[in-house]
């Protein structure tokens, strides 16, 4: 390392010495010459005044017809301790009286002898003489008194200032960088405070400590600065953040203050139902549910949703609102009512029995009826005009819900121009082609492009929408930006692989898994070494459940020796029952159940156990965790959450996940055991697979899935759709201005 970045200061410490010795060079000089010229002024006053002394009795001695000899009174005066000569020329310039010390090199004939007092330099190998002459006349008789001073002392005081001068420099530059460096060091002392306690206030998202006008210029500098890069930094993609209800709330008072976010969907989060005359309160199974609730909690406001419960009317207040969750209330759940002609048509007929069969490719003929369609595009005109009324400022931020609402964000964009529309479509889009068939699609477009925002949970489902958009709709696609421009509006189609919370509320009261597993198989009276497989969902087409069944049969009949040792549980919430395709799904996947357990029966062992009931979150969990595998097996699906769900559930890092390449999760989770559900022996494989999985490959593949988890978990979605609209606001803001 050089020696420069190992000592920083050396280089500020070799600047400052250079500067000062250049600064004595340069005064030295100047020094030396007031010096010189103070030294010689007085040493010439003194010789003018020794020989005004001196004048009347030498001009006495040399005026005199017989003058006497004048050298020892000279002497005396030589002895003098600067005077080192002294000395008589006549006029003939002739050196009539001299002391010893005269100099013989010193001829007066060579002397300026002017009619004026003159001082001169004689160097000597003594050093420096000044040499004053005065001239001096008697009668007739005239000449010049010669003085020889020392001028040596000039050099050793001139040497001596050199020192004074030298270390007064050094003194004063060594007091001014002391007076620096502690006023320097005060003020990065201060700095440093400053900014520690703004990190600090910006990394817990706390309120500046220091009261307005008690911070510094400095302290607003950097809470500025702070602030844009920890937006910045925080959430970009490209740096990891944890993503938490907490940090939810941050991004919302710092990026959409005093914004207002409303949330429609058809299901309701809290179903308040009637049991034996008691009201019951239910969560629904529904992957949309799971993801919007907990979103709704961190971030408050409301959330628009059909009423469905038998006893929802009791539990609302007159504006038909109760405030939810029930036992922690934190946002408002506004209920809607829906006649059973509005539910008929909109829900189970054009959303279930249309769109639903249109946008899964699971071979189910979707069904459009045009009195369908009516009462569809009706429920959606009343979910806007309860928008509306829910809105508590022009601006709010709407996040539409799902197939239910293809039309409502062109309704609420009329009704409330100025506000941000984000549509999340929670069930796959399919190619072009097959969209096409549906006889509303223009409509359907044209209203999700109502929106600002439309969210897929994949880029496929992103393309596909552009595609269908493109073939079917006078618009622009602006592939750079991912986005449609269509009647002077952009839409911007943006992948938000949606996700679960983290770590899923049902965790918090769940027993270890050794009693999980205990637990489970003493209540479905299963051997305690039972190897159990689990799959848990809606009773829906889509989900592959008879697939799965039948890979079960396919194992248990080629390898017999799982007989007896595998049971495959299957809970399955009762769903759209109204629906004939339902209800025939049910029919044959009892009957597939029950003729896989005729073949397999061995005593009281039977490998499919088929529940069909609501499961409320605490046993899902149970049952996630008492399983040695879990098979998400979909023909079609947007994202399948339950994925996600058994993962999160596994704290014990083991267990196996079997997934099927169909569903969305499959795209993030590559650590399960992937599979074409259409493929019964694959499936089957894979089954045994997951069985005999060594448990340190369990633990390998269930931990880096648990971490994806927890990185993108549903906080994460919510806030990237919730970034990109504050982003479009501000860019709206910034033109609007221009
Ligand atoms: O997956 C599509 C979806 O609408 C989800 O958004 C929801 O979780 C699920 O189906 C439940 O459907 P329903 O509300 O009809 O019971």
């Amino acid at each position: 390392m050089r020696f420069s970045r190992r000592y920083p200061w050396a280089k500020s410490v070799a600047i400052g010495i250079g500067a000062i010795a250049l600064i004595i060079v340069a005064v030295t000089p100047l020094v030396d010459a007031v010096l010189e010229g103070w030294s010689r002024r007085d040493v010439e006053l003194r010789s003018r005044l020794v020989f005004r002394s001196i004048e009347a009795r030498v001009a006495g001695v040399i005026g005199a017809a017989q003058p006497s000899d004048l050298t020892p009174y000279l002497e005396y005066l030589a002895e003098d301790e600067k005077l080192v000569a002294l000395g008589f020329c006549d006029e003939d310039g002739a050196l009539r009286y001299a002391t010893k010390l005269m100099p013989k090199t010193l001829k007066c004939e060579e002397l300026p002898r002017e009619a004026v007092e003159s001082f001169d330099t004689l160097r000597t190998g003594g050093g420096r003489l000044l040499v004053s002459l005065f001239p001096i006349s008697a009668d007739s008789k005239k000449g010049h008194v010669i003085l020889l001073h020392d001028l040596s002392f000039i050099d050793a005081r001139s040497r001596q200032a050199q020192v004074y001068v030298t270390l007064a420099l050094a003194g004063v530059a060594a007091g001014l960088a002391l007076l620096a460096t502690a006023i320097v060091l005060s003020f990065l002392r201060n700095w440093q405070r400053s900014i520690k306690t703004e990190i600090e206030e910006a990394r817990l998202g706390t309120s500046p400590s220091r009261q307005r006008g008690e911070d510094t210029f400095f302290d607003r500098e950097i809470r500025t600065l702070l602030s844009e890069f920890n937006v910045e930094r925080r959430y970009t993609s490209g740096i990891k953040i944890e993503w938490s209800p907490s940090s939810l709330r941050t991004l919302l008072q710092e990026e959409l203050p005093e914004t207002q976010v409303v949330v429609v969907s058809n299901r309701e989060p809290y179903i308040h139902n009637l049991r034996d005359g008691k009201i019951e309160l239910q969560t629904p199974a529904s992957g949309l549910v799971a993801a919007v609730e907990p979103v709704m909690r961190a971030c408050g406001g409301t959330w628009i949703a059909h009423g469905s419960g038998a006893a929802d009317r009791q539990t609302v207040d007159s504006n038909d609102r109760i405030q939810v969750p029930p036992d922690m209330p934190g946002y408002t759940l506004r209920r809607l009512w829906l006649s059973e002609e509005e539910q008929e048509g909109y829900y189970y007929g054009l959303a279930n029995e249309g769109l639903w069969p249109l946008c899964h490719i699971a071979f189910v003929r979707p069904v459009f009826r045009e009195v369908d369609w009516r009462q569809y595009s009706a429920v959606n005109e009343r979910f806007a005009d309860a928008v509306v009324k829910e809105a508590a400022q022009d601006n709010p931020i709407v996040l539409v819900q799902d197939y239910h609402f293809a039309l409502l964000p062109r309704m609420i964009r009329k009704r409330l121009p100025n506000a941000t529309i984000v549509t999340f479509w929670h069930i796959p889009w399919p190619n072009s082609e097959i969209f096409g068939v549906c006889p509303w699609r223009e409509d359907i477009i044209d209203g999700l492009l109502g929106s600002d925002i439309l969210g897929f949970h994949t880029q496929f489902h992103c393309n596909n929408f552009l595609e269908t958009t493109d073939r079917f709709l006078e618009c622009r696609i602006d592939r750079e930006r991912a986005s449609v421009v269509a009647s002077g509006m952009e839409t911007l189609v943006r992948p938000y692989p949606i996700s679960i919370e983290w770590p899923p509320a049902a965790l918090a009261t769940q027993a270890s898994v050794e009693q999980c597993r205990r637990a489970v198989r003493e209540r479905l009276s299963l051997p305690p070494d039972a190897a159990v497989l689990v799959g848990i969902e809606r009773f829906d087409y889509t989900k592959g459940i008879l697939d799965r069944m039948r890979a079960v049969d396919d194992l248990l009949t080629r390898e017999p020796s799982w007989k007896g040792r595998l049971v495959f549980v299957q809970a399955a919430a009762p769903t759209r029952s109204k629906l004939a395709k339902y209800s025939a799904l049910r029919t044959e996947g009892f009957e597939l159940a029950h003729e896989i357990n005729a073949r397999h029966r061995q005593g009281d062992y039977q490998p499919i156990v088929l529940n069909y009931r609501h499961h409320p979150p605490d046993e899902v969990f149970e049952l996630f965790r008492a399983a040695d595998a879990c098979i998400v097996s979909s023909l079609h699906d947007g994202m399948n959450l339950v994925a996600k769900e058994f993962v999160a559930s596994r704290d014990d890092e083991q267990g196996v996940l079997i997934l099927s390449s169909f569903a969305g999760a499959s795209r993030e989770l590559s650590e399960a055991l992937i599979v074409n559900p259409y493929d019964t022996r694959a499936v089957a494989d894979a089954l045994k697979r997951a069985l005999v999985m060594p448990e340190d490959e369990q633990r390998d593949r269930m931990r880096l899935m648990r971490e994806l988890i927890r990185e993108r978990n549903v906080y994460r979605w919510a806030a990237q759709m919730l970034m990109d609209a504050s982003r479009l606001r501000k860019h709206r803001r910034v033109h609007a201005q221009g």
